[in-house]
């Protein structure tokens, strides 16, 4: 069919024609909007998930929730470069340049841009506050970063609730910021948390996130709900697909979507793409089984290419192997010490640095102690296909 007229979205980030099964999610942060508004305190959210189901899409839905009831919303991808202080600092500049141009908080959000300098100082990230501004010194300049956070986000919060306005900051790849400023951030969080102002930082990242949280758990458990994304249930996965068909006029035969939710696990990725292929391998407004069959084959190859193998390229050859050992074992969570053995070792200390080279780069993460599995749904089966350990040279 029209390849011009296609709705389905396979993509990183890119929003799907319907978005369907995150209702709950969606009412939950509707709800934190809502409370911190009227002053009452709500568990901030921290969406964790595995790539490619939908965690960064949430994220925009949520900053258009945001700005349409008026708040001030940013957001930021976390990456292994970023340093935490240059991030909210960034936000906080935006925020405050935006709260400025209501006479009702000028002089104080002026004031606070004075304190974002010194914290700009103290903490060395350059982000450009006008030179004219004096620096404002003994707030959020004490060299403590999560006090310092905190310090911030009390300030903005304070002229947002004055302004009747909220502050929203998301961060994406929350995965990747080094512990010590995640607890930082929990820390400011928790500053600020309890001073009841409309400001709030959400997060979406890796399911290894909670774990991260280290030292400042109890504190973390008790700012954020980790709401876990998956596959879309049944009904969800097959509105992804037909509700974007309908608008168009054309329609799934039952058995395509039941054979279309099978290939694709009903990760939401996955649905884009059979949904961008079956629609252009179906022929007169009709996607039926045979229009599937043909499109499983490209999706086979395109996920190969584009999803599967970029991931595997990032690892150097002992992580590969590892990889490979992993997938050896079949679906699912494996232990370390049964992967430490497909490769010929005995003890997992002489595995440890490639698992953790792995974890760090994304592409395993360890759901329980002594467990690993992929971030990737689907994973094990390309290696298996593609790359099965037995054909990985094994190191000299
Ligand atoms: N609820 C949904 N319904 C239908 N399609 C969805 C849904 N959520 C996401 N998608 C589609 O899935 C794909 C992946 O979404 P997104 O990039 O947000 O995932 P992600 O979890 O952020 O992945 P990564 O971990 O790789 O960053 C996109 O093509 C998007 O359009
Ligand atoms: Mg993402």
């Amino acid at each position: 069919m029209d390849a011009l007229r296609n709705p389905y979205t396979p993509g990183a980030g890119t929003p799907p024609p319907a978005l369907t099964g995150r209702d709950p999610e969606l009412e939950q942060f509707a709800l934190l909007l809502g409370r911190l508004e009227i002053g009452r305190p709500e568990q901030s959210l921290l969406i964790t998930g595995l790539r490619g189901v939908g965690k960064t899409v949430l994220l925009d839905a949520f900053e258009g929730i945001a700005i349409e009831r008026g708040w001030f919303a940013s957001s930021t991808e976390i990456t292994s470069e970023t340093r935490l202080a240059k991030v909210i600092a960034t936000m906080t500049r935006e925020a405050l340049l935006d709260l400025r141009r209501m006479e009702r908080v000028r002089d104080k959000a002026r004031r606070a841009l004075s304190i974002l300098k010194a914290f700009t100082i103290t903490t060395g990230v350059g982000v450009d506050i006008r030179l004219e501004l004096d620096l404002e010194e003994g707030t959020a300049d004490s060299g403590d970063l999560g006090r310092d956070l905190g310090d911030l986000l009390v300030e903005v919060g304070s002229i947002a609730q004055e302004a009747e306005r909220g502050v929203l900051f998301l961060l994406d790849e929350v995965q990747f910021l080094e512990r010590a400023e995640f607890e930082a951030l929990i820390a400011g969080m928790h500053r600020s948390t309890r001073r009841q102002l409309p400001i709030t930082v959400v997060g979406a990242g890796l399911p290894s996130l909670p774990k991260l949280a280290g030292e400042a758990k109890s504190y973390a458990e008790r700012l954020f709900t980790f709401p876990t994304i998956g596959a879309l249930s049944d009904p969800a996965a097959r509105l992804a697909l037909v509700e974007p068909a309908d608008e168009e006029d054309v329609r799934f035969t039952e058995d395509a979507l039941d054979q279309i939710l099978r290939h694709s696990g009903r990760y939401p990725y996955f649905l884009q793409q059979y949904g961008k292929h079956a629609w252009l391998t179906g022929t007169d407004s009709v996607i039926d089984v045979g229009a599937v069959r043909r499109a499983h084959e490209l999706v086979l190859s395109v996920l190969d290419t584009d999803f599967f193998h970029v991931r595997f390229e990032r690892a150097t050859p002992a992580e590969q192997r590892y990889l490979a050992a992993v997938a050896v074992l079949g679906d699912g969570p494996q232990r370390s010490g049964d992967v430490t053995r497909q490769l010929g070792y005995t003890s997992t200390t002489e595995t440890g640095p490639i698992r953790d080279g792995l974890i760090k780069k994304g592409l395993i993460y360890s759901p329980r102690h002594g467990l690993v599995d992929f971030t990737v749904p689907l994973f094990a089966n390309f290696m298996r296909r593609q790359h099965p350990l037995a054909e990985l040279a094994p190191e000299l």
